[in-house]
C-alpha cells in the first residue's frame, strides 16, 4: 500500500513572515488528513517554518540544493546547512531548475547521491516538454531522467526516493494532463523502476504528478492506479487551495 503524499513547492513565492503564517495554519487544519504532508519554502523562508512545523506531521523540504558540502559556490546553499535547521527532504531536478538553470541529469545525479549519503529523503522530478510529448519522445526522455538520475541509487536507497511525474506544459499553465495521460505516463515510469530495481521497489516507489494540480482535479488524478500523490505549485500557496488537495480524500 502506498500512502498518498501530498507536496507542496512554494517556488520563489511567499515571503518569510508569509510562509510561517501559512505552515501554522497548515500544521493546525491538516491533522486529521491521512497523507504525508510536506512543504517546500524559499532558502530564507525555511529557518521560521522548520521552527514552527518542528514538532507536527508536515515535512520541511528545500527547493534545491548545492552538489558540494561547502566551499566556494557563491549564492549556494549546501546539505551541511539545510540539516542544520531541521531539513530532512530536498526536490531536485524540478524542470524550472532544468531550463531555467542549465541543471543537466548528471548534476542533478550528483545531487540525488549526496543528499541520499547526507541522510536526506529525495523528492526527484521528472517530465517532458510539449515539443518532446509532440515529437513522440515521452517514453525517450522519461527513461533516459529516470535512468541517469537514479544511476547508482540502491534498492535500498529508493524507499528514501519519491519521483514527481511534471510535464513540464502543465506547470503553471492551469493546463492539466488528463487523469489517464498522466497515470499511463507514471505506468511508464514504474515500468522502468522495475527495469532498474525489481518488481517490489516498482510497487513501493511513490510517484507523484505535478502540472496545476487544484481542489477540483486532485481526486480524480488521486483515484487512477499509478498516481499516489501530488506536487503542487500555485495551488500550495494559501490554505484555502491546498487544503482541500492535502485532505482530497475527506472532500
Ligand atoms: P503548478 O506547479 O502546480 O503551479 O503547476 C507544479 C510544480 O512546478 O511543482
Amino acid at each position: 500500500m502506498r500512502t498518498p503524499y501530498i507536496a507542496g513547492n512554494w517556488k520563489m513565492n511567499l515571503t518569510p513572515s508569509e510562509g510561517v503564517k501559512l505552515a501554522k495554519e497548515l500544521a493546525q487544519a491538516t491533522k486529521g488528513c491521512n497523507a504525508k504532508v510536506m512543504v517546500a519554502p524559499n532558502f530564507v523562508t525555511i529557518p521560521g517554518v522548520a521552527e514552527v512545523l518542528k514538532d507536527s506531521h508536515i515535512i520541511v523540504a528545500a527547493q534545491n540544493m548545492n552538489d558540494n558540502l561547502k566551499g566556494a559556490f557563491t549564492g549556494e546553499v549546501s546539505a551541511t546547512m539545510l540539516k542544520d535547521l531541521g531539513v530532512t527532504n530536498v526536490i531536485l531536478g524540478h524542470s524550472e531548475r532544468r531550463a531555467i538553470y542549465g541543471e543537466d541529469d548528471q548534476l542533478i545525479n550528483k545531487k540525488v547521491l549526496l543528499a541520499l549519503a547526507e541522510g536526506m529523503d529525495v523528492d526527484l522530478c521528472i517530465g517532458e516538454t510539449l515539443e518532446e510529448r509532440e515529437g513522440g519522445k515521452l517514453e525517450e526522455v522519461l527513461t533516459t531522467q529516470v535512468t541517469e538520475g537514479l544511476k547508482g541509487v540502491s534498492k535500498e536507497m529508493m524507499k528514501r526516493i519519491t519521483l514527481a511525474y511534471e510535464p513540464v506544459w502543465a506547470i503553471g499553465t492551469g493546463k492539466t494532463a488528463t487523469p489517464e495521460d498522466a497515470d499511463s505516463a507514471h505506468a511508464f515510469v514504474r515500468s522502468i523502476i522495475e527495469k532498474l530495481f525489481d518488481k517490489t521497489v516498482a510497487e513501493e516507489t511513490i510517484i507523484q504528478y505535478g502540472g496545476s494540480v487544484k481542489a477540483a482535479n486532485v481526486k480524480e488524478l488521486m483515484a487512477k492506479e499509478n498516481i499516489d500523490g501530488a506536487l503542487v505549485g500555485g495551488a500550495s500557496l494559501s490554505l484555502e487551495q491546498f487544503l482541500p488537495i492535502v485532505c482530497f480524500d475527506k472532500q
